[in-house]
């Protein structure tokens, strides 16, 4: 068997591996740095979802969660997809798993099912739109009014949602586990302790935490604002990931992550999205393993909902 790279050798190695495989790197924020910077596209699940759609390489190596390298093969069944680590999953996929919705849909069937992204191929296949956290606003407002909406699986994300739009909704009873741990205590422990700070959060927070933030959205949309306004102090309240590309784009600026449940604890790293390293993300392109493989009825029906989601944003 042929050696591994040493943890120095590494970095050059992946890169060759890249380059033989004919793949194309996708990372979400919330991956390490080290991850984050040998990627060709760093991006939140709406941008990584089109660039999967778009990419034109054999290989598509998906450094994210399971969810996300599954819409990339719905989206481009013909390229290989594969990520670090198949065990990356997600609380809030977990939350909505297919039979219960298929369950809850048959005994009201006339609510047109919205599904946030973060669910799996066959929780899409039943729903009738699809939404990221950077188009959920403008795709709920466009929905017809003359039928109940149901939206799942993240409970905070649909409560932001109707408070944004005026539309009601049912609230699948799902969280992202580390959203919902920042606590609104901690939240104003630090916002004493950095007077004027602007707190940026996602809107997978609770609302008793999004009723002190001065900006909510997307993982790009706080990237965004980090970047334009002009305050030198930041409190962001999401996973800690997204601090890399902040302090790239504002090395003049101090970014505070909000660290969860206790001002100690590190409730803001995803356990899902750090399970995928450098060594993983090397031996899935070497391997070509683990693979997305999914069933062609499955997938075309899971595609449906992701293709009215495209073509609203
Ligand atoms: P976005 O990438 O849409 O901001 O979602 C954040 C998230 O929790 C991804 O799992
Ligand atoms: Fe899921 Fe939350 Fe992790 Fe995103 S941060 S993958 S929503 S558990």
């Amino acid at each position: 068997m042929v050696a591994e790279p040493s943890p120095a050798e590494l970095p050059d190695a992946f890169r060759t591996l890249v380059q033989e495989r004919n793949a194309v790197v996708l990372a979400h924020y919330y991956q390490d740095s080290t991850l984050q910077d040998l990627a060709d596209h760093v991006g939140d699940s709406l941008q990584l979802a089109v660039a999967a759609q778009r990419c034109e390489a054999d290989v598509i190596l998906f450094c994210g969660v399971h969810f996300m390298a599954e819409t990339a093969k719905i989206l481009n069944p013909s390229r290989r997809v594969v990520l670090p680590d198949l065990d990356a999953g997600c609380s809030l996929a977990d939350a909505a798993p297919a039979p219960a919705l298929a369950a809850w849909k048959a005994a009201h069937p006339d609510h047109i099912i919205v599904s946030y992204i973060n669910c799996t191929a066959a929780t899409k296949a039943l729903s009738d739109v699809i939404v990221t956290s950077s188009n959920a606003r403008r795709i709920v407002s466009a929905l017809p009014t003359d039928r109940p909406i149901l939206f799942g699986p993240d409970r905070h994300l649909g409560a932001w949602l109707v408070a944004q739009t005026g539309r009601p909704m049912d609230l699948w009873p799902g969280a992202c586990i580390v959203h919902e741990a920042v606590a609104e205590r901690v939240v104003l422990d630090l916002r004493a302790r950095h007077p004027g700070a602007p707190i940026l959060a996602h809107p997978e927070c609770p609302a008793e935490v999004l009723i002190h933030a001065d900006f909510v959205g997307s993982t790009t949309a706080l990237l965004q604002r980090a970047t334009t306004d002009p305050a030198t102090t930041f409190l962001v309240a999401t996973e800690s990931g997204i601090l890399h590309k902040m302090r790239l784009a504002r090395p003049d600026a101090t970014f505070v992550a909000i660290p969860g449940r206790d001002i100690s604890c590190a409730c803001n790293e995803c356990p899902h999205m750090r399970r995928n390293t450098l060594l993983k993300a090397y031996r899935a392109l070497r391997d070509l393993a683990p693979e997305i493989e999914l069933e062609e009825s499955l997938r075309l029906a899971a595609k449906r909902p992701l293709d009215a989601m495209l073509a609203m944003s």
